[in-house]
């Protein structure tokens, strides 16, 4: 709760500065700011109160690309917003669970985890339930869609497969399963897109041919996965399954909640299709105007930019290997989110901490300016010291280098880039400005307030002075914060204990059922069309999906999320052994 009432503060706090930006460049003191010297050697564009323009996307495309293949991130901001390809490794084990031993005729679903695909091994308790085990024969190529790609929720969550898929998405389509993925696969054919990989409590493939690139290894008629029948007369028979296999499927799913996800699939980041890609689609830039970071979604695209961004996709599954950079991406994005990622957090708890005595405040002012120090260190010059009591232009080359040291050196390599590698440079060049900017100018502050024990160190600094830049530090490391939202900050806290996991208010655990209009049009029916009703196309899977989407299960009645909690979901701990309460 107090992350979102920071957040809420912050953009607000961000917007407020940006319409003060266009008038006064904004310094650590307003009214004696003024902008470095042009004679300083290439500094004219390091100026220390340019803020990120609010419709820029860098942040938001870095946040994405540091998430990718990760529960945890991708259950908090359910909408999708990037389309990778990527490749699944010869020997990789896939799973299906069935109510028959015949493959699939066509395209179907098949798990990372076997504890997915149990959900849905049937069969009555007395013939036991099919269980498919296949072994991939060869790379297999596939797609990822980000985001909670296969929850079937009406709030965008498929909005961007929905697009490849048919050009436009509609909130009563969410369960037209069969038909996407038919449509899916048969866009990808050109391609040779073998598979599409989704997540909801876990990771699971739109597989496009089960005899392609793939290899049975099991076909197991495996002992009902059921309760037995005096714990079933207890309860609907399906939710006494659900209780217990669901929540091992989510727990499956946490084993991928952090970096790096779920490895089986590795991804060619030289190809990543953002829909936060402001060149690639400009149709979405103002309808994001206003809106917090939960509310993106990609549903009103122009179809201009859908066709683009199928165009760039195409391109980067045609591309031939070797026509890029050869940066690991992922890699260099990481080694940024670690080394500020723990220290900013640690500055936030320290500038949060109430000081009751000027002893407490002076402590933890100089441990705020310890841990700024330590992330600059390895850009702060020997020429950098404070040439005025106010001014902080003496620091700019160090916001400078800091800001340009991880991208300097491979910006040369741009021509060689993609214009996905070029857009992932971009993003981790105005990241790493930003964060940067704002805490040289926070230490900068502490040096001239007399904190720092290595530059101008006052023996007992003015503690209004020190009262003061602590407020000022306060709003400058909180809407930092906001705005980078890295998903590391967010957790439980307290930890959870050892009988319970972290959880986000995941699909389908609680989740109503969509209204799905019956007179209305399916996806691929002519405009005209009468509109069929979607129970004849209905499969097991899309009536198991949504019978624990519509049913509460017992002893589970508190977790019903409200809609808050679809769209802005909160981290708490869970029971993961009986009785689940929530
Ligand atoms: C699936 O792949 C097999 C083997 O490559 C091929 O013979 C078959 O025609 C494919 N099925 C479909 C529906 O494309
Ligand atoms: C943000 O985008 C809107 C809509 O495209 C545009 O009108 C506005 O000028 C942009 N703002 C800035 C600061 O670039
Ligand atoms: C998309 O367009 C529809 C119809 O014009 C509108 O109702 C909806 O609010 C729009 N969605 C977003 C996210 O702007």
């Amino acid at each position: 709760m107090m992350f979102r009432a920071a957040f809420h503060c912050c953009i607000a706090t961000i917007l407020a500065q940006h319409i003060q930006a266009t008038q006064v460049p904004l310094g650590y003191s307003h009214s004696d700011w003024r902008p470095p010297a042009v004679a300083d050697h290439g500094l004219a564009d390091w100026n220390m109160g340019d803020l990120p323009n609010p419709n820029a996307t860098s942040h938001l495309v870095f946040e994405t690309v540091n998430s990718l293949l990760q529960r945890w991130p991708n259950t908090r901001m359910r909408n999708g917003h990037s389309v990778v390809p990527g490749t699944i490794p010869k020997g990789t084990l896939l799973y299906h669970g069935t109510y028959q031993n015949e493959l699939p005729p066509g395209p179907d679903w098949a798990a990372t985890d076997p504890e997915h695909s149990i959900v849905f091994c049937k069969g009555e308790l007395e013939d036991g339930c099919w269980h498919l085990t296949l072994a991939t024969t060869r790379p297999l190529k596939v797609v990822y869609f980000d985001g909670s790609s296969a929850a079937k929720v009406e709030y965008g969550s498929m909005d961007a497969q929905d697009l490849i898929a048919w050009g436009t998405s509609q909130p009563w389509w969410v369960f037209e399963e069969r038909q996407r993925i038919r449509d899916l696969c048969k866009w990808g054919q050109d391609y040779g897109v073998d598979a599409f990989v989704r997540m909801e409590v876990d990771f699971e493939l739109m597989l496009c041919n089960f005899t392609s690139g793939v290899s049975m290894v099991s076909f197991s008629n495996l002992a009902s996965v059921r309760p037995p029948r005096h714990r079933q007369s207890l309860l609907d028979p399906w939710m006494a399954q659900a209780s217990v296999i669901t929540v091992e499927a989510m727990y499956a799913g946490s084993w991928h909640y952090h970096f790096p996800g779920e490895i089986r699939v590795q991804l060619d980041l030289a190809g990543l299709v953002s829909f936060y890609d402001t060149q690639l689609v400009p149709s979405l830039v103002p309808i994001r105007i206003g809106q917090e970071r939960w509310d993106h979604r990609v549903q009103n695209t122009s179809s201009e930019d859908i066709l683009a961004v199928k165009a760039r996709l195409a391109a980067a599954l045609t591309r031939p290997s070797g026509l890029s950079s050869g940066i690991d991406w992922m890699t260099l994005v990481r080694v940024i989110v670690d080394r500020y990622a723990g220290r900013l957090e640690l500055m936030q708890y320290l500038l949060s901490t109430p000081a009751t005595d000027l002893e407490t405040a002076l402590d933890l002012a100089r441990k705020t300016q310890v841990q700024l120090r330590i992330m600059l260190t390895p850009y702060i010059l020997y020429s950098a010291v404070p040439s005025t009591e106010i001014e902080l232009d003496w620091a700019v080359p160090v916001f400078k280098l800091c800001a340009t040291t991880h991208t300097s050196f491979i910006q040369f390599d741009s021509p060689s880039m993609t214009p996905s590698e070029q857009l992932i440079l971009q993003a981790i060049q105005d990241t790493t400005r930003e964060i940067c900017r704002v805490v040289t100018k926070m230490w900068a502050s502490g040096v001239h307030t007399g904190l720092d024990e290595h530059l101008n160190p006052k023996e007992l600094p003015d503690v209004g002075e020190v009262t003061n830049l602590m407020n000022a530090w306060r709003d400058d490391v909180n809407p930092l914060m906001a705005w980078l939202d890295w998903n590391v900050w967010v957790k439980c806290k307290p930890a959870c204990g050892p009988e319970e996991m972290c959880y986000l208010p995941t699909w389908p655990m609680g989740f109503p059922s969509p209204d799905r209009g019956r007179k209305k049009r399916r996806p691929g029916d002519a405009d005209s069309g009468s509109g069929t009703s979607t129970s004849a196309h209905e499969d097991l899977r899309t009536l198991a999906m949504k019978s624990t989407a519509a049913t509460p299960v017992e002893g589970w009645s508190d977790m019903k999320p409200g809609p808050d909690d679809w769209i802005r979901p909160q981290p708490k701990c869970i029971r993961r052994v009986e009785p689940y309460e929530f």
